[in-house]
Order: C-alpha cells, then structure tokens, then sequence
C-alpha cells in the first residue's frame, strides 16, 4: 500500500491520499496514518464514501469513542456519531437559522478544539462531509503547537503552571444559546492546564480555546484577554489552514494541539450534512480532576 503524504500548510496539515479508509486497514498502513497525525495534526482524505457504521470502525482504530451527550439540543444520545447539520433527520428539511439547534450549532464557528469543557478532553475528531454546500461552510484550522514555538522563552515559562477553566455554559452564551439545567449539570465546568506535551513526539502547545472561560487565580477578565491573545496569536491569517469541502471528505485533527472553528454559509439556502466521531482523550490534563 503506497501512502502519499502531501502537506497543505508549511507548519501543519498534511492530505493523505493512496488508501481507502472506509475499509478495514492494515496495521501497518495504520500505523503510518497514526504517526502522521501526531506529525501533522490534520489529516484530510478525499473519496472516502462513510456511513456511520464504517466511520465508527475506522474511529475506533485510534481509541474509544466520545459518547453524544444525551441532553444535547437538537437530539443525540445512544450514539456516537454527531449530528453536525442543518437539516432535521426527521423530516430531511434545511433547519431554521434562528432556531434553537441551529444557534446551538453556530457556536462551532468560534475557534475551539473539541470536549475541552469535559474533564477528559478529546484526543481527536473526525469529520466526514456527507453533503457539502457549493460555497462557504469551509473548517479553519490554526496550530496552537506553532504559536507556542514562536513564543519566546519566558513567555513560554510563565505558561507552565497555568491552569484554565472551561466551561460551557459560558461558551455557548457566547453565542446566544442557553443550555437546559440537566444539561448545564452534566458538564459542570472543569479544569484544564494551559500547556500540553505530545506523548509520542514531545512536541509542546499551548491549550486554549472559546470554551476557556478564565485563569485559575487570576481575576476573570484579565484571565480570558490573555487567552484570547493567545487565540488570536494562532489564529492570524496566513497561519490558517482553510479547508474547503469535497462531498465524501473525511478530516481528522488532532483536539490537544489545533484550533478550528466552521465558516458560515448560504444556511436558508444550501443543505451541509457532516457527521463526526470523537475519540476520548486518555485522561484528565489536571491530575486527579475526575467530573
Ligand atoms: C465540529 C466542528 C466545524 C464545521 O464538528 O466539531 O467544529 O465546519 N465543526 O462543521
Ligand atoms: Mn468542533
């Protein structure tokens, strides 16, 4: 099996092309995937035709997967593939741009990196474009691992000790949307360190994200201008990696070191089925935290 590995940004992002993953996989073949995805963060592949059912299996290679919160706005539960959509399963019609699902949804269009409001955040995501709109809908990705390189010591040192609170009842305000009481007990907001270390390539990043709300020890508002200074360090223009979808897509990037958020598109207009699976973390980044 000849793998080919063509990179997308000069810092991060790479397509991998020569194997179709909706298919079982060789360990081998695997391997060389899981390994680029530590190298790259972001993986794409074109061609891949999933359905959930075989999405699942290739996910799970790289570890067990996030369950769908039960309370979600907009359904889910019992599942572990994720709804990203405008349009209702149910009834297969474009979803009102101003209702509750789909201001829920519009939260993805801010710079995050998935689950980071759960004590375990994810490891990976996995998206895989069913129905892609003609235009618009692309996903941004930004390196938090090439931000921190560029720091200079100090500031890196004074990252060290740091710990965040994220919390999503703060991040979906952000966008308007009001989480329901079981939800909002569901993911009481949990701590997470402001530096990450790549376990197979020690490579370092700094963590931040929509859902960091404040500094542990600091005063709320200097706590999140600081990390938004540290989004909008990773996030300048030319270190953004755009990806614009093919129908059939799949991308995987790697939650512990990249941003992403979704671009808006003509939503009244245009149909943009996704769907994703998420691989956990393997456990918390502040010792002990275990909600
Ligand atoms: C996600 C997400 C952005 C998009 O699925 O986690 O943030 O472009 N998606 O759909
Ligand atoms: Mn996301």
């Amino acid at each position: 099996m000849a793998l080919s590995i063509r990179t997308l940004h000069e810092n991060f992002a790479a397509e991998i092309g020569g194997v179709d993953i909706t298919r079982e996989v060789d360990d081998e073949t695997f391997r060389a995937i899981r390994n680029a995805f530590d190298e790259y963060s972001v993986l794409v592949f074109h061609d891949q035709p999933f359905d959930d059912e075989s999405q699942v299996a290739f996910s799970r290679r790289f570890g067990d997967l996030e369950p769908v919160a039960r309370n979600r706005v907009g359904g889910g539960g019992g599942t572990s593939v994720a709804d990203i959509s405008n349009v209702d399963p149910a009834t297969d019609t474009i979803l009102p741009v101003d209702g509750e699902v789909m201001t829920y949804r519009s939260g993805n269009e801010l710079w995050h990196t998935d689950s980071s409001f759960k004590a375990i955040p994810a490891m990976a995501s996995m998206l895989s474009g069913r129905e892609v709109p003609p235009q618009g809908g692309e996903t941004e990705f930004a390196s938090m691992r090439t931000a921190y390189a560029r720091l200079d010591p100090d500031r890196q040192a004074a990252l060290e000790d740091l710990i965040a609170v994220h919390d999503y009842t703060y991040s979906r305000g952000l966008v308007g949307s009001k989480l329901s009481q079981g939800h909002q007990q569901e993911m009481p907001p949990v701590q997470q360190v402001l530096v990450r270390t790549n376990p197979a390539n020690g490579r370092k990043n700094y963590f931040t994200a929509s859902h960091a709300s404040h500094i542990v020890g600091w005063p709320e508002e200097k706590g999140r201008a600081y990390m938004e200074d540290l989004v909008a360090r990773a996030t300048a223009p030319e270190d953004v990696y755009t990806h614009e979808w093919r129908q059939h897509d799949l991308v995987i990037w790697d939650n512990r070191c990249v941003l992403h958020r979704g671009r808006s598109w003509e939503k009244t207009r245009y149909r943009r089925i996704m769907r994703r699976t998420t691989v956990a973390g393997d456990g918390p980044t502040v010792p002990g935290q275990s909600h």
